[in-house]
């Protein structure tokens, strides 16, 4: 793993004159916009990074977006990549330790996920102030490199509270509806059936996803604090469950958006 991970970060370096990010972002399914905010010093697409899975979803569209945020170097991923489709956990949380051998301090991380929380609805957002992880595998399988974090790294605050605590400044102030809550992370690539969303509220879930908790265990063994946040883009409650498809989930995401960027560029300028 350090082979490969020097080689993409020496590619990186070299193809954006070594700039140096501070904050990096990975944006969620239809959460693209934050990108229109950052103005832009160099973009590469996945697929000339060395060692770089590609996203394969056409809605995706897979480049590693470098410039400055609110006077704060960032570097976003328009694009993320899903267990569903077909990459292992070391596979899709590469980039994440990409990022950090960059020099990233802090990594921001948008999500849309169905509502399982009945006060919770469409259109809403909600800061993950923890998880349930319920995809069958840990990125961290394998043997472990004590140069990247330890063999069994503790997860009793996977989520920054400070950012948490400030981010919730920024929505009272803002007039934004946000809450807090527990995301639940499925493989997919299909929803839930009706019993399962009964199941995962049961457990504890407010929300529920199929992406973010492997980055941010990968961020948590490298000691990154990590900030999530999840556009509620359909309601899984089990007595008045409707068919769903992508197309609304797209177009639910694209109307928070705007919500959801606001914050995250508060934040970040309020590092
Ligand atoms: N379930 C799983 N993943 C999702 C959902 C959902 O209802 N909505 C958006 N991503």
């Amino acid at each position: 793993m350090f082979q490969t991970l020097h080689e993409t970060v020496q590619y990186i370096k070299q193809k954006t004159n070594q700039f140096e990010p501070e904050v990096g972002i990975v944006l969620g399914t239809g959460l693209g916009g934050l990108v229109n905010e950052i103005e832009v010093s160099f973009s590469l697409m996945y697929s000339n990074i060395p060692n770089f899975p590609i996203s394969t979803l056409e809605f995706h569209s897979g480049k590693l977006i470098f410039g400055i945020l609110n006077g704060k170097r960032v570097v976003a991923m328009q694009g993320r990549l899903h267990y569903y489709e077909g990459y292992s956990m070391q596979q899709i949380t590469f980039p994440i330790r990409v990022l950090k051998a960059l020099g990233i301090g802090h990594l921001f991380v948008s999500n849309a996920a169905g509502s399982l929380n009945p006060d919770f609805r469409k259109g809403d957002l909600m800061v993950i102030n923890d998880h349930i992880n319920l995809q069958p595998e840990s990125p961290l399988r394998g043997r472990n490199d004590a140069d990247m974090g330890p063999r069994f790294p503790d997860m009793s605050q996977p989520y920054n509270r400070a950012l948490i605590s400030k981010a919730l400044e920024i929505v009272k102030a803002e007039d934004i509806i946000c809450h807090q809550g527990v995301y639940v992370a499925v493989t997919g690539p299909n929803l839930e059936t009706k019993a399962e969303y009964r199941y995962l509220r049961i457990i504890g879930g407010d929300a529920v996803g199929m992406s973010t908790v492997p980055e941010v265990i990968v961020a948590n063994h490298m000691s990154l604090p990590v900030f999530a946040i999840s556009v509620l883009t359909d309601e899984g409650f089990p007595e008045v469950l409707e068919p769903v498809s992508l197309e609304e989930i797209l177009e639910t995401a694209r109307i928070a958006e705007p919500k959801m960027t606001r914050i995250l560029s508060e934040l970040i300028k309020a590092l």
